[in-house]
């Protein structure tokens, strides 16, 4: 479904960051080296640790730098929702999901933007052969891949890593999501676009990457935050097996008469 023929020169890597102040100024020089002609966006939810001052200072410095202030913490899938809008009214051709705090390397991103050529989306992925995780605690791991294994179960997603973060988007694909449909405000975000995007005809590749975990400052994933993509989660894997199971029986029931 991929159109070959549009424009994947325009990039601009979103950086949503809460609390990253030891973060925001390695990863923004890292990005740029990584991939010179990208624009980088950073969405700070008015962190109390002064990352959006630094994040100004960066976008003084470098006219390849920008940011989004935003009044308060709303959760990672509303930044990401605002940057993409940000990113969208300014005519950029691919959006790309990147964490602040190291776990995503934009060494990758040269890779990601290669494969974008013959996808709708690609994921750095950690559970595609090549793929991995380093640093993270074994609770965190199969939390990880519990999610995982869950939304597949539910959703019959064929992407192997959904609930992964390090995402680069076609601006047309991200057009065709209904962005203000996104219910999840949380981490089950990457879940919801994944979704939204393979029911819409979407594709999405999976490149393999290794997931650092972060070296400074804390994870904002909590209870609440879990919580959150699992009732999703189940709500919406109900709701289309629901779906299925109707469409099957209408089927059946139209064959015989
Ligand atoms: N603006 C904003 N607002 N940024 C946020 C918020 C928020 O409410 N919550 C988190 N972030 C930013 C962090 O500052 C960081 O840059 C990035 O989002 C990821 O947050 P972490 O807290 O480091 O996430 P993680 O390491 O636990 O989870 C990562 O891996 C998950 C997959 O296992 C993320 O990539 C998730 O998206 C991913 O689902
Ligand atoms: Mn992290």
């Amino acid at each position: 479904m991929a159109d070959s023929a549009a424009s994947l020169e325009r990039v601009l890597v979103i950086i949503p960051t809460y609390n990253e102040s030891e973060n925001v100024r390695p990863i923004t020089a890292r990005i740029r080296a990584a991939v010179p002609t990208a624009h980088i966006l950073i969405a700070d939810d008015n962190s109390p640790d002064g990352t959006g001052a630094i994040a100004d200072e960066l976008a003084a410095a470098d006219d390849h730098v920008h940011v989004l202030h935003r009044v308060g913490k709303e959760g990672l899938g509303a930044a990401y929702v605002a940057g993409f809008r940000w990113g969208l009214e300014r005519g950029y051709d691919v959006l790309i999901e990147h964490d602040a705090d190291g776990s995503h390397q934009p060494e990758y991103l040269p890779v990601m933007l290669e494969r974008l050529k013959t996808a709708d989306a690609v994921k750095g992925s950690r559970y595609v052969k090549g793929g991995s995780t380093k640093g993270w605690p074994l609770h965190r791991e199969l939390l990880s891949r519990g999610g995982n294994l869950w939304t597949r179960l539910m959703l019959g997603l064929s992407v192997k890593d959904a609930t992964g973060g390090f995402t680069a988007w076609r601006a047309d694909t991200l057009r065709g999501i209904d962005l203000d449909g996104v219910e999840a405000a949380g981490y089950g975000f990457q879940v919801d676009l994944a979704w939204r995007a393979l029911r819409n005809g979407f594709t999405i590749a999976e490149v393999p990457i290794e997931f650092i975990e972060r070296e400074y400052g804390d994870s904002k994933m909590s209870g609440a935050i879990v919580a959150e993509a699992m009732l999703l989660t189940t709500r919406w894997g109900l709701r289309y097996r629901v779906g299925q199971v109707s469409d099957w029986w209408r089927h059946r029931r139209g064959g015989r008469s």
